[in-house]
């Protein structure tokens, strides 16, 4: 099933959940960046939230708050009874130390999963691991590639790959082009997640089989492009746009559902 249609009807499900609810959760999105990325995120993440029956409110901060005041507004969003769960969207700005910022959420209420005692994972590996498993893509014994290494993406997407007993490999900025190729040539799932336009093209050489999943969005004249050149030839390629963003969006209503079921 193509992402959209799948987003689709998980929608309807998490819809007719919540329409049963008393209470209905709410979500709270702090945003300290002017980042365009970031603003198309937190939009779709409300418009989702409303679709869904779901109370979503934006505190938006300026861009110069400091890490004091961040973790103030987070000790208040802690303590709030009427808040389910809540994001503080990344990146942020310089001088706010991330690690500081995810352990000071508290570990019931984050439905980003960053705080290692969240139950629940990050949004957009989580998404993607959920998606795999519906169009029942075989994980087990599996060669995975994982292209990058951030905190929010890569290393977390490598564990859950793991989980599911695949042969992970992450690969990364330093790694050669030559040794790129050769796991690229070898991989039955490539997870591509570096934010370089267009990065995963013809110079490489894919399994037929192989399913590639981009989490790249790179935005020029013409709009928004993944980390990969469209219609490689392999047995399936997630659109951009239209595909991952789509699936983390979903991953953070049902991370926000698990919360307060
Ligand atoms: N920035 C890009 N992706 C994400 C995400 O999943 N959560 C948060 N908080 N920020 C992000």
């Amino acid at each position: 099933m193509i992402i959209k249609e799948y987003v689709k009807y998980k929608k309807e499900v998490l819809k007719d959940e919540v329409s049963k609810m008393i209470k209905k959760p709410h979500l709270t999105i702090v945003q300290l960046n002017e980042d365009a990325a970031s603003n198309a995120y937190v939009k779709g993440k409300i418009k989702d939230a409303s679709e869904l029956g779901i109370e979503a409110e934006l505190i938006k901060l300026d861009v110069t708050t400091s890490q004091e005041e961040l973790l103030e507004v987070i000790d208040r969003l802690n303590k709030d009874n009427n808040v389910d769960g809540f994001i503080v969207q990344m990146p942020l700005p310089k001088g706010i130390d991330e690690e500081t910022i995810k352990l000071a959420i508290s570990p019931n209420k984050d439905v980003d999963g960053f705080h290692p005692l969240s139950s629940l994972n990050p949004c957009t590996p989580q998404g993607i691991m959920n998606y795999l498993h519906h169009e029942n893509i075989p994980l087990l014994g599996k060669n995975a590639v994982v292209l990058g290494r951030s905190n929010i993406v890569g290393k977390p997407m490598a564990k859950l790959l793991l989980k599911e007993s695949c042969n992970v490999t992450v690969l990364h900025s330093k790694t050669t082009f030559e040794d790129m190729y050769r796991y690229i040539e070898n991989a039955d799932i490539i997870v591509v997640a570096i934010g370089k336009m267009h990065f995963l093209d013809n110079r490489f050489k894919y399994k037929p089989s192989a399913v590639i999943v981009d989490v790249g969005i790179s935005r020029d004249e013409n709009g928004l492009h993944g980390d990969a050149v469209p219609d490689l030839p392999v047995a399936l390629q997630t659109p951009v746009p239209g595909g991952v963003g789509l699936l983390t969006r979903l991953a953070l209503m049902e991370n926000l559902l698990t919360i307060t079921r």
